[in-house]
């Protein structure tokens, strides 16, 4: 599947972030931006975003960081990480192509690790979700943070039937037409209402090691921060 991904990423890579801050009304940026302050409270001075994509949550993190800190974004879609590294406010920000999966740094190397509007990607089934999580968990230094943003299921039944129709309706026609990647926005809106609830992301980052787990959701809960010790 990983392939896939990488194939639906190329294809949307031009228009990747207007489709996302339209379709979520510009959220995604003051989300990132409450994520990233979250990270700067947390400190440390080695941070990594991984499925960094076009390096926005990267460059939030870039903004709050003092001059002593580096941050890596990583990546395995190439032209994602161009669009990033293109930008001028990615300057000070490390690139480095690589799978989530099998991460080119040592054991315990940073204090932080985030990743933002990525995970639902890495969720073919769960197992493989938890393989991905412990490999942030052993790049991770011990007690070292770890931050999750992504959709997540709102409580109410009733919302949670309106946000997935949302999703299937307007973020499958307007993604399909903006960027013209049919199987890309259909792919993206299959994984909205497949992925977990706050609680079972939880515990899913429990059954990968980490511990200390909080969570903020917002917007009734479509959307959450998680954030865990390793
Ligand atoms: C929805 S985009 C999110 C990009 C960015 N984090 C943001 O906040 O907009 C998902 C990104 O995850 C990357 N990705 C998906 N699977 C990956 C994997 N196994 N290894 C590395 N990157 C991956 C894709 O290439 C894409 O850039």
């Amino acid at each position: 599947m990983s392939k896939g991904v990488q194939k639906i990423y190329a294809e949307a890579s031009r228009t990747y972030e207007m489709i996302n801050h339209l379709l979520t009304f510009g959220l995604d940026i003051l989300w990132r931006k409450k994520t990233s302050e979250i990270a700067s409270r947390l400190g440390g001075t080695n941070w990594l975003d991984v499925c960094s994509g076009t390096g926005e949550m990267a460059i939030s993190l870039r903004r709050v960081a003092g001059p002593e800190t580096s941050v890596t974004s990583a990546d395995f879609s190439l032209s994602m990480l161009r669009g990033g590294k293109l930008k001028s406010d990615a300057r000070g920000i490390h690139f480095s192509l690589a799978d989530a999966g099998n991460l080119p740094f040592h054991d315990d190397t940073f204090d932080l690790v985030t990743i933002s509007y990525a995970t639902r990607n890495l969720n073919p089934t769960k197992e493989q979700l938890i393989g991905y999580l412990r490999e942030f968990h052993r790049v991770l230094k011990p007690s070292g943070i770890f931050i999750n943003l992504e959709t997540s299921q709102p409580d109410n039944r009733i919302i949670r039937e309106l946000y997935h129709l949302y999703t299937r309706l307007a973020v499958r026609r307007v993604g399909e037409m903006i960027s013209g990647s049919k199987a890309g926005y259909t792919y993206l809106s299959y994984t909205v209402p497949r992925f977990y609830g706050a609680v079972e992301f939880a515990r899913i980052l429990h059954q990968a090691g980490f511990k200390d787990i909080r969570v903020k959701t917002m917007l009734f809960g479509s959307f959450a921060i998680h954030q865990a010790r390793s």
